[in-house]
């Protein structure tokens, strides 16, 4: 490949493993025609005369990866968290939600979501829209301008939700094969559609069958909620009492990894055989530490999915989560782990900050394909920090920035910001 190459200078961090960072101090990250082509402590001859942009002593790290994010609930951020998940879902979200039919509030909800997301750390994301097409199709118009990198849904449900927001079993799924052909339509760089269930209390049996349709049909990929609250999953248990645990209630439809590339927020109560359904079918956990805490759902017992090997990544999960800004979402993955572990269940060691920055980068990256890490061949997707604002008696070493950005980091540190290659304007 002779395609075009520049280079960025810095101290370059991305992980080894779920454990260990791999760290280039004052190195060379190399870009080629989008790609990751390698990182260097002493540029290669044969790379000299192409643009080197010198970033001094800033950090440089992969783009962060959100797996899990409700675009129209960014309006209600950090409002009304006194309520347990149902609850909250009756009094906030399904409201909200209803406003989207209005393409004239939708503009405005989704250009302040799309412009923060431009503006964050973030490169990569699974998006929930509202039941309304037309709106997900602006949503998805005006993340295609941001640059970044995601995958978008128009949500389903045609049961237990208040008639405002409800759809028909049919109109729900022949609107969403509408809404596909639409997105195939604008042939997209950057955006691609995924089925979105909005999870099994809110879907038929009729309409999970319909989506396995459309699933195979376009070969999309899914994503959904699972096992993140106790009354949910009794709820569960009484709508398909045929099911043998809560993503039993998916894979039943063939919605549940396999063929059918998926990911499931949350798993707080998830049991061992959903894990090992899980594992078996390749399912993606985003782990949503603090919508978990706002909607007293529980902690996730994330050390055992890592151990078993299951693929994990971050969600900030907005408006359950407060916050775009995952570097909070990876503090609030370490702080809850810790509380799990001395409250709960001292056999789960608390996450470190090098299994939380795994997750939000290549754990999450991974649901992408090559995204999430700067190993050759990688999409380029990188984040300039520049953590000079935060003063320090002394020198850390670059691990400890690091670490201190996870707990102090927000849009002021980001200095420039690239997915596949391509620089976004962070203005
Ligand atoms: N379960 C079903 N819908 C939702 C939602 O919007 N947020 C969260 N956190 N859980 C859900
Ligand atoms: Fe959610």
């Amino acid at each position: 490949m002779n395609g075009p190459v520049f280079i960025l200078r810095g101290n370059i961090v991305y992980s080894k493993n779920q454990k260990e960072l791999n760290i280039c101090e004052h190195g060379y990250l190399v870009c080629r025609d989008g790609q990751v082509e390698g990182v260097y402590q002493t540029l290669p001859f044969r790379m000299g005369g192409n643009p080197i942009h010198d970033h001094g002593d800033c950090l440089i790290i992969p783009g962060l990866v959100d797996l899990h994010i409700h675009a129209p609930q960014y309006s209600f951020r950090g409002l009304g968290m006194d309520m347990e998940l149902l609850e909250w879902l009756e009094t906030n979200t399904f409201p909200e939600e209803a406003k989207y039919e209005s393409l004239e509030y939708a503009r405005k909800a989704y250009q302040i979501f799309a412009d923060n997301m431009r503006r964050s750390a973030t490169t990569r994301a699974c998006i929930f829209g509202t039941v309304h097409s037309p709106a997900t199709l602006l949503l998805m118009d005006m993340m295609e301008k941001t640059g970044l990198d995601t995958m978008i849904g128009k949500v389903n449900m045609d049961r237990n939700c208040p008639d405002y927001i409800i759809e028909e079993t049919e109109e729900s799924a022949g609107e969403t094969l509408e809404w596909i052909r639409d997105v195939l339509h604008r042939k997209y760089q950057n955006t691609r559609p995924i089925l979105t269930p909005r999870f099994t209390p809110s879907c038929t049996d009729e309409l999970m069958e319909e989506l396995k349709k459309l699933q195979m049909r376009y070969g999309l990929p899914l994503q959904s909620h699972l096992s993140e609250n106790q009354v949910e999953i009794a709820w569960v248990k009484e709508l398909c009492p045929w099911a043998g645990f809560y993503g039993d209630a998916y894979d039943r439809f063939g919605l549940f990894g396999a063929d059918c590339p998926t990911v499931m927020a949350h798993c707080v109560y998830s049991g061992e055989q959903e894990i090992e359904r899980m594992k078996e079918n390749g399912v993606f956990i985003a782990h949503c530490p603090e919508s978990n805490m706002n909607v007293s759902s529980g902690i996730a017992p994330v050390r055992t999915f890592l151990e078993r090997g299951l693929h994990v990544g971050i969600g900030s999960d907005v408006a359950g989560g407060s916050t775009e800004n995952l570097f909070r979402a990876m503090a609030h993955a370490v702080q809850s782990s810790k509380l799990r572990w001395r409250l709960t269940d001292d056999s789960l060691e608390a996450l470190t900050a090098e299994e939380v920055f795994y997750m939000a980068t290549k754990g999450g990256g991974a649901f992408f394909g090559k995204a999430g890490s700067f190993e050759k061949g990688d999409e380029f997707d990188a984040v300039v920090l520049d953590d000079s604002r935060l003063k320090h008696p002394q020198p850390l070493d670059v691990r400890s920035r690091l670490e201190r950005m996870i707990y102090l980091a927000d849009e002021r540190e980001i200095r420039a910001k690239y997915v596949k290659g391509k620089e976004i304007d962070l203005t």
